[in-house]
C-alpha cells in the first residue's frame, strides 16, 4: 500500500472542486437520498435532544438534517472548502450546529460524551481509521450508539464498471490497499476489519444493514442501478458496552 498519512488524504479532499460542493444537495448525492439516508434515519430513530457527533460530515447536509429533528449537532471535518461550506450555511440558517474544523484521529471535546456519533462514508477515507475509531469511542457515552456507514468493502467496484460488465469482480479481497479516487484515495480494508475494530471497543452489534434500492424508486438516473442487484453500501450500528 502507498504510505499515506491522514494529512495527505485531508489535503486530497482539499481538491474537491467548488462546484461539487455547492451542487451536492441539501439531503446529498442519489446514493445519499435513496439508499444511506433512510437507513441512517431509521437506526437512528428519534433524535430530539440527543447529542450527535457527525464524524467526517463534510458539506454538513446530514448534520443540517439532524439538527432539524430537533438533535443537539457537532460536525466535525477537516477539509476547509468543506467546514467553510458548512460554517457559511449555518452563519445564515442558523440551525445551531456546533462545527470543528480537525481531524477526526485528532479529535478531543473536553465539553461532552456524544449519544451518537455517525461516520457516515467516512472511514473508508481515513488511513488511520484505527485512530479515528478510538477518538470515536472516547467520545461516546457509555449506552451511547455508533453508527457508521461504508463503501462495501466486498463489493467495491464502481457503478458505471458494474453498468459496462454485468457484475461486481473481486480481486485481492484480503490485500489492504489505497485505491486512487478521482479525488485521492480509497483505504480497501476486509469487512471483518471493521467488525473487529468495533467489537475490540467494546461495540456491541446492533444492526448490519446492506441498503437494497426499491424497485419502485429505481426510475430515471436509478433505472437498472447495480444497487438493485448488489450492494454498494453497508451500514453497521453498534452500542458502546
Ligand atoms: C465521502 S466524504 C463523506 C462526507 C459526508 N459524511 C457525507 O456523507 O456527505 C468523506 C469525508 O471524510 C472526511 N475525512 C477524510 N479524512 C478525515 C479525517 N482524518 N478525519 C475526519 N474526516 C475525514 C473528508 O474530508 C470527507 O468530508
Amino acid at each position: 500500500m502507498p504510505i499515506i498519512g491522514n494529512a495527505e488524504a485531508i489535503a486530497h479532499w482539499e481538491t474537491l472542486p467548488q462546484t461539487f460542493i455547492d451542487s451536492f444537495g441539501d439531503e446529498g448525492d442519489l446514493a445519499h437520498q435513496y439508499l444511506l439516508n433512510p437507513t441512517l434515519f431509521a437506526l437512528l430513530g428519534d433524535v430530539q435532544g440527543k447529542t450527535i457527533l457527525d464524524a467526517g460530515c463534510g458539506q454538513g447536509y446530514l448534520a443540517r438534517l439532524l439538527s432539524k429533528r430537533g438533535a443537539k449537532v457537532t460536525g466535525l471535518e477537516p477539509a476547509t472548502p468543506l467546514i467553510e461550506y458548512a460554517i457559511k450555511r449555518e452563519e445564515v440558517e442558523q440551525s445551531g450546529v456546533r462545527y470543528i474544523q480537525a481531524d477526526l484521529s485528532a479529535f478531543t471535546d473536553t465539553v461532552q460524551l456524544f449519544d451518537i456519533i455517525i461516520a457516515n462514508m467516512v472511514l473508508m477515507d481515513i488511513p488511520d481509521d484505527e485512530a479515528a475509531l478510538d477518538a470515536c469511542f472516547a467520545h461516546l457515552r457509555p449506552g451511547g450508539q455508533f453508527i457508521c456507514s461504508l463503501i462495501h468493502p466486498c463489493f467495491e467496484e464502481s457503478d458505471s464498471v458494474y453498468q459496462d460488465q454485468g457484475y461486481i469482480a473481486v480481486h485481492e479481497y484480503f490485500r489492504e490497499d489505497a485505491i486512487p479516487q478521482r479525488w485521492g484515495y480509497r483505504f480497501h480494508r476486509p469487512l471483518s476489519h471493521y467488525f473487529t475494530a468495533l467489537i475490540r471497543r467494546g461495540g456491541v452489534i446492533r444492526s448490519v444493514v446492506e441498503p437494497q434500492l426499491d424497485v419502485a424508486q429505481a426510475q430515471g438516473a436509478l433505472a437498472e442501478n447495480r444497487n438493485l442487484y448488489v450492494p454498494a453500501f453497508i451500514v453497521i450500528q453498534a452500542v458502546k458496552s
